[in-house]
């Protein structure tokens, strides 16, 4: 990678983009960014360090932030110049981000990809000018590099006049070409990089569309087989290693992932002919779904999300035996088994309740109205629970209630002391890379909820669904 392209895929780049400038304001938005980039905690494990930067702690209104000092990435191009090359270079075929990079290419006219060589060649008739050659790699997080560099890089290409391979194989349905690497396979990468992205891109095509899977992986494609079924009526291609020439009269390559920087797990409110209302929809369709909206007519159901090895609860038990002296009906659950049977248990519960988490993603089973309650473990979570569930949980008609343990919840207590600068100063590990913060926070701690304090959002939640006015 190009230094130019680390500063594309910079998360922190976002924060110089003329659009954001106004919300920088508040320093909040700040830490929302860096906390994605440095304490993300749903993403597969890291495979490099992450190009950061300074961390300076700052406390406003109760809440412990980051903000940034100072940029150590040799930024000498700046965000303006990067996003107008782009914008110049695209048009009309590839399409930028805010950050800059190219999000997807929408190609037509007599398209011939040939898989070995990962080129998707289109001959066209009209005259261009400009450079006829793009690379990109067709996943929807562009701004990570550990999750670009699982990601294989495509060559796409226009000519004029050109004498094309000879076609193979013809197909008279337009395709759809993305990579099935990055971050696939945690639950929330899963949804936000994939699934959200290519329901919004393949929905309109009813069916009668190819997908073309490049970074084969059939764990995924057996995870999400009703998904891709009900998008799709055609055996997905794995194309990387095909070396006959398939030709289309229209290919999108990569998927376009709606980027707003509060808030994930969303379809593009403006720019997209499909709301997270639709989708969820769309998801109680494919997995045969009863319940739209939570239901006063019986006894309120509400899910314990277990983890069995990091960010556990230490007494789910507890938890459960208050959970039903409050007067729920009380499902514990892991979310490790097959998708399909795992949505109708979310879907059949008023109430949802886990550690933050990529298990929290299931939230986008449950019926409207329904509560997310959201447990946060030490060591700074707040910004990233609100841009990956609190806020997203609003776009999908979910009520939301958080619970944020005290150190004397965390087992990290237990293990190295209250003194400890693991409890005391998060942020201080946090400076110390993601590795150390990941293994501390992410990994080595569990949970012991004060069942008396947090009795008090069970009760609320029991509340709220009394009051669907809400
Ligand atoms: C940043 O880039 C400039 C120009 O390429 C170079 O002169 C300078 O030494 C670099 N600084 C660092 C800290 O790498
Ligand atoms: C087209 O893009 C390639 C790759 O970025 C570059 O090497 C080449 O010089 C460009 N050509 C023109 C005419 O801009
Ligand atoms: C394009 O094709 C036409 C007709 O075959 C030919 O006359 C012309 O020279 C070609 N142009 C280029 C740039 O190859
Ligand atoms: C591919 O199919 C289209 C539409 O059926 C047809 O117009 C075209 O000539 C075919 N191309 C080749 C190379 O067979
Ligand atoms: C957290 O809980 C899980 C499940 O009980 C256990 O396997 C793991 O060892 C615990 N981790 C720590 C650091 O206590």
């Amino acid at each position: 990678m190009t230094k130019k392209d680390i500063l594309y895929d910079t998360v922190l780049a976002r924060s110089f983009s003329k659009t954001d400038q106004k919300r920088l304001c508040c320093g909040a938005f700040i830490a929302s960014l860096l906390l994605v980039l440095t304490l993300c905690t749903v993403v597969k494990p890291y495979l490099s360090p992450l190009p950061i930067v300074e961390l300076q702690l700052s406390v406003g209104t109760g809440l412990r932030m980051l903000s940034i000092t100072e940029l150590t990435t040799n930024t000498t191009i700046s965000k303006e110049e990067v996003i107008s090359e782009c914008n110049k270079m695209e048009k009309p075929i590839c399409h930028c981000n805010t950050l800059g990079s190219k999000e997807f290419c929408d190609v037509s006219g007599d398209v011939r990809i040939h898989g070995k060589s990962a080129t998707v060649l289109a001959a066209v008739t009209f005259a261009f000018s400009g450079n006829s050659t793009w690379y990109m790699r067709p996943y929807a997080r562009k701004d990570q590099v550990p999750a670009m560099k699982r990601v294989r890089e495509w060559t796409v290409k226009l000519v004029q006049n050109a004498s094309l391979s000879r076609c193979v194989r013809n197909h008279s349905v337009p395709a759809i070409l993305f990579s099935l690497g990055g971050f696939s396979l945690n639950n929330f990468h899963d949804f936000t990089d994939i699934v959200i992205p290519l329901y919004t891109t393949a929905r309109r095509f009813s069916g009668e569309v190819q997908f073309l899977v490049t970074n084969k992986n059939l764990l995924w494609i057996n995870k999400f087989k009703e998904l891709v079924r009900k998008l799709s009526n055609y055996e997905v291609i794995y194309i990387d290693e095909e070396d006959e020439t398939h030709c289309f009269s229209s290919v999108i390559v990569g998927l376009n992932r709606h980027r707003d920087y509060d808030k994930e797990l969303t379809t593009d409110p403006s720019n997209s002919e499909y709301s997270m209302s639709d989708f969820r929809k769309f998801l109680r369709d494919t997995y045969s779904l009863r319940n739209s909206a939570v239901t006063t007519r019986r006894k309120p159901r509400i899910l314990i999300l277990s983890r069995s090895r990091s960010r556990a609860f230490v007494n789910a038990g507890e938890i459960a035996r208050a959970a039903r002296q409050i007067g729920f009906k009380v499902v514990v659950a892991e979310a490790n088994t097959e998708i399909a049977s795992f949505a109708i248990t979310v879907n059949s519960c008023d109430v949802m309740l886990g550690v933050h988490g990529a298990g929290m993603t299931n939230m986008v089973f449950l019926p409207d109205n329904a509560i997310v309650i959201q447990i946060l473990p030490i060591g700074g979570f707040e910004w990233l629970a609100k841009m990956d569930f609190e806020y997203p949980s609003k776009g999908m008609n979910l009520r939301y209630l958080e619970y944020k343990i005290t150190a004397e919840e965390s087992t990290l207590v237990k293990q190295y002391g209250r003194d400890h600068e693991f409890v005391r100063d998060p942020l201080a590990v946090a400076k110390r890379g993601w590795g150390t913060f990941k293994s501390v926070y992410l990994v080595q701690q569990n949970v012991s909820v004060d069942i008396n304090r947090f009795k008090l959002v069970l009760v609320k939640a029991l509340e709220l669904l009394h009051n669907q006015s809400v």
